[in-house]
């Protein structure tokens, strides 16, 4: 794992002084921390959920769940929490529900009806697994039990807070969101887009999702307005730029390090941004997205060292 580099960057206080100080983060001991403390969690959610181990819709749930995915959207949710001064706990219900969220989202995304994948985090797909039925139906329980963890009273939490989570993620799930950005990509296969088609398609495909994931971490944290409106502007880049890798993963990835297919956006026809703009611009384009993402964390300083490492991490993953 790469070791990010924070510039402990404070508003320059006089001309000419030099506020800068290098801090090195180390990223992987962050996300193997981060990674116990989420799958620890969805085990309990899963059971908490589901009518007992052994039950074929619970097999088939924590079939793709437990499956080793990068968890990239619940530390996110950690992490923002952290970052505005949260205890991360306390957003471990909402990164949960969103990793439910996101799991159920390529269960379905992989049935023969949408993009037809055999392959999916190192194993069959869960059609490919159980069947297709038993694959509908555990994307959409892993749905509806992510909404009854997030509708569980949490004394810890004011009932506001709650309600503005559930709020934040329902709006991001559905076709205000991830949904509608589905759509989108279904609707454009064989058709061409323009870039800024292409661009609002992403942010609602996956963009939506993970701008859940920060914008809920910041809410259970306590984030003012201002510092919510910051990370959204880092969570909208960090989107984008998730989607440009992904796509030119599927271009030139490592299928074994990938624990997916690729090619596969080719062979559908799919709108992607190597295949509007070719393989190098949009490298540069994910370059550029970072750095601006990185520029919104300003105002954190250094309590914002994990999120900076995760915007490198999104840009230079082999999976
Ligand atoms: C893959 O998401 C699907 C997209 C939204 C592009 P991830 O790359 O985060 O998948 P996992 O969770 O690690 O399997
Ligand atoms: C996955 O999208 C599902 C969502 C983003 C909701 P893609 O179809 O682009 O991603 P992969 O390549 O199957 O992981
Ligand atoms: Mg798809
Ligand atoms: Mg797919």
């Amino acid at each position: 794992m790469k070791t990010a580099l924070w510039k402990n960057r404070f508003p320059p206080m006089k001309a000419g002084r030099d506020m800068t100080v290098s801090v090195a983060f180390d990223l992987k001991p962050y996300l193997d921390e981060k990674r116990a403390l989420v799958d620890e969690s969805l085990k309990v959610y899963i059971e908490q959920t589901t009518p007992g181990a052994g039950g074929r819709i619970s097999e088939a749930m924590a079939y793709s769940l437990m499956a080793g995915g990068k968890r990239l959207r619940p530390i996110l949710c950690l992490a923002a929490c952290e970052a505005v001064g949260g205890n991360c706990r306390l957003a471990l219900p909402a990164a949960g529900a969103l990793e439910m969220i996101h799991t159920y989202s390529l269960v379905h995304d992989d049935l023969p009806a949408m993009d037809n994948d055999d392959m999916r985090r190192g194993r069959p797909t869960c059609h490919k697994a159980f069947d297709e039925a038993t694959a509908v139906l555990a994307g959409d329980a892993l749905l509806t039990s992510a909404f009854h963890i997030l509708s569980k009273a949490d004394t810890r939490l004011s009932p506001e807070v709650q309600m503005e989570v559930l709020g934040v993620v329902s709006r991001a799930s559905g076709a205000m969101g991830m949904i509608e950005g589905q759509m989108r990509d279904i609707l454009a296969e064989g058709h061409p887009l323009t870039l800024d088609a292409l661009k609002a398609l992403h942010a609602l495909k996956t963009g939506a999702l993970i701008g859940a994931s920060v914008e809920s971490g910041a809410v259970v944290g306590g984030a003012s307005q201002h510092e919510r409106h910051a990370l959204l502007t880092y969570a909208e880049k960090i989107g984008l730029a998730f989607q440009v890798v992904d796509d030119i993963l599927n271009v030139e990835g490592d299928p074994l390090v990938m624990g997916k297919g690729v090619g596969t956006d080719e062979a559908l026809n799919k709108a992607t941004y190597p295949a509007l703009m070719g393989l190098e611009p949009s490298r540069r384009y994910a370059q550029t997205l970072t750095d601006e993402a990185i520029s919104a964390l300003f105002p954190f300083a250094e309590q914002a060292a994990p999120l900076e490492a995760l915007a490198q991490y999104v840009l230079t993953r082999k999976r």
